[in-house]
C-alpha cells in the first residue's frame, strides 16, 4: 500500500446531512513508539495491547454547506463546547485533506466524551483521534456507495487516525496491534497498524492490564516534544534497532507462553522509554516519586510470590500493571493493599486487552 492508494478516485453518491457514532479504545505499547519523521512516520516499529474499557465515543454529525475554503466544526467535550481541542483537529484536518477531499463541503460537529476519568492523565488522543477517523470513514463509505470491504476501511481509519496521533492508528482493531515496517513482522507498515498476524498464546489472549492513576497533572512535556528530541539524541540509532530487536523476540514469547522474556521485555521497553527522555537535550523526567516506589513494590512482590505480574509506563507518571487472567484475585489483592495508596485518590483502572472499535450507529 502507498499514500496514493488512499485517495479516492471520485464520490458517487450526494449525502446531505447525518450522523454517525463509533466507539474507540485506548491501547497500551509493549514495544514503545518513541521517535517519528516527517508525516507521522515512526522512526521504529511498535506493539501495543488494545484495552477494552478506556474508550472514545464521538458522534459526528455532518451537514452539507458551500465551502469558502476553510474547514467548518464544533467540539464538544462532556456536552459542553471545547474550543481548546479545536487546534489539533485543525492541524488533524489539513493532514488528511488529500485523502477526504470532501471535508470542507461539510460542517460538522463533533461530540465526544471518554469512559476514563477527563483529568486521569490518561492520553485520549489515541482513543479520540481514532474514534474520529472512524467517522470520517463512514461518511466516505457512504460517499463511495458503499463499495469498500471492511480490510480497506480499517486500514483507511487507521491510517488516517495515525497522521492525527501516531499511536491511534493502534486503536481501530484489536488485540495486538504492530505499526511500522520492520522485517520480522509480514505485512507491517510505518503508514497504518496492522493486527498481529501470529500465533498467540492462550495465556496473553486475556492479559489485564490495571493502570495505576499516580499523577493526574498535566505533562511538562508533550508527546510531540519528546518524540522531536529523538531528532540528533545520542543514543537513537541504538535504540530504534533495539526496537527491531524486540519485535522479533517477542514474536517467540508471544507464540510459546514465554511470560519471564515477556516480562523482561516489557519493563525493559518501559525504562528505555523514560531513559530516552532522560537523555534528551533538553532532558526531562515525567515519572514521579510514587511511580518509582510502586515499580519497587512490584519487583519485591515478583520476587517474593513468583507471580507474573509485570509493569509498563506510557509518556507520563502512571503504571500499568500486567499479568494474567488467571492471577487475577491474587494479584488484585496486593493492588489494592499495596499500591493503591500510591494512586492520586487512590484512582486506578481495571482494564484488560480488548478487541477494538465498534460502530454505535
Ligand atoms: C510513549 O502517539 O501520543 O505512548 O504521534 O505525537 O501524537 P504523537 O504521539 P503519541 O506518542 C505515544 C508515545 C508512547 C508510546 C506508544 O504508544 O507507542
Amino acid at each position: 500500500m502507498t499514500e496514493q492508494e488512499f485517495i479516492p478516485a471520485s464520490y458517487f453518491k450526494t449525502i446531505e446531512k447525518g450522523v454517525v457514532t463509533w466507539e474507540s479504545p485506548s491501547n497500551i505499547a509493549l514495544v514503545k513508539y518513541w521517535g517519528k519523521k516527517p508525516n507521522q512516520i515512526p522512526e521504529n516499529p511498535s506493539i501495543s495491547f488494545t484495552l477494552n474499557h478506556c474508550k472514545t465515543i464521538t458522534e459526528l454529525t455532518y451537514e452539507k454547506r458551500d465551502s469558502d475554503g476553510s474547514f467548518s466544526f464544533e467540539v464538544l467535550l462532556d456536552g459542553f463546547q471545547k474550543d481548546s481541542f479545536k487546534p489539533k483537529i485543525e492541524v488533524f484536518f489539513e493532514r488528511v485533506e488529500s485523502y477526504l477531499p470532501f471535508l470542507k463541503d461539510y460542517h460538522f460537529q463533533i461530540e465526544t466524551k471518554n469512559t476514563f476519568p477527563h483529568s486521569s492523565g490518561i492520553a485520549s488522543s489515541a482513543s479520540g483521534m481514532s474514534a474520529l477517523a472512524l467517522c470520517l470513514m463512514s461518511l466516505e463509505k457512504q460517499l463511495l456507495g458503499d463499495a469498500i470491504d471492511d480490510a480497506y476501511f480499517n486500514e483507511k481509519a487507521s491510517f488516517l487516525a495515525r497522521l492525527g496521533s501516531g499511536s491511534a492508528c493502534r486503536s481501530i482493531e484489536g488485540d495486538l496491534v504492530v505499526w511500522g515496517e520492520t522485517p520480522s513482522i509480514e505485512g507491517s507498515s510505518d503508514l497504518f497498524g496492522i493486527r498481529y498476524p501470529y500465533e498467540v498464546h492462550a495465556v496473553f489472549k486475556e492479559y489485564q492490564d490495571t493502570i495505576l492513576l499516580i499523577d493526574k497533572g498535566e505533562k511538562q512535556v508533550s508527546s510531540t516534544v519528546g518524540h522531536n528530541l529523538m531528532h540528533g539524541h545520542p543514543y537513537a540509532l541504538n535504540r530504534f534497532s533495539q526496537a527491531h530487536d524486540h519485535m522479533k523476540s517477542l514474536k517467540t514469547i508471544l507464540k510459546t507462553g514465554d511470560l519471564d522474556g515477556f516480562i523482561s521485555l516489557v519493563e525493559s521497553e518501559a525504562l528505555t522509554l523514560h531513559a530516552m527522555m532522560m537523555t534528551s537535550m533538553p532532558y526531562f523526567i515525567l515519572m514521579k516519586p510514587k511511580t518509582l516506589e510502586v515499580i519497587n513494590k512490584i519487583w519485591e512482590f515478583r520476587k517474593n510470590t513468583g507471580l507474573p505480574i509485570s509493569f509498563t509506563l506510557d509518556a507520563g507518571a502512571n503504571v500499568h500493571v500486567l499479568y494474567p487472567k488467571s492471577e487475577s484475585v491474587e494479584i488484585l489483592k496486593f493492588i489494592e493493599n499495596e499500591l493503591v495508596a500510591y494512586c492520586q485518590n487512590e484512582q486506578y483502572i481495571c482494564d484488560q486487552i480488548g478487541f477494538g472499535a465498534n460502530r454505535i450507529k
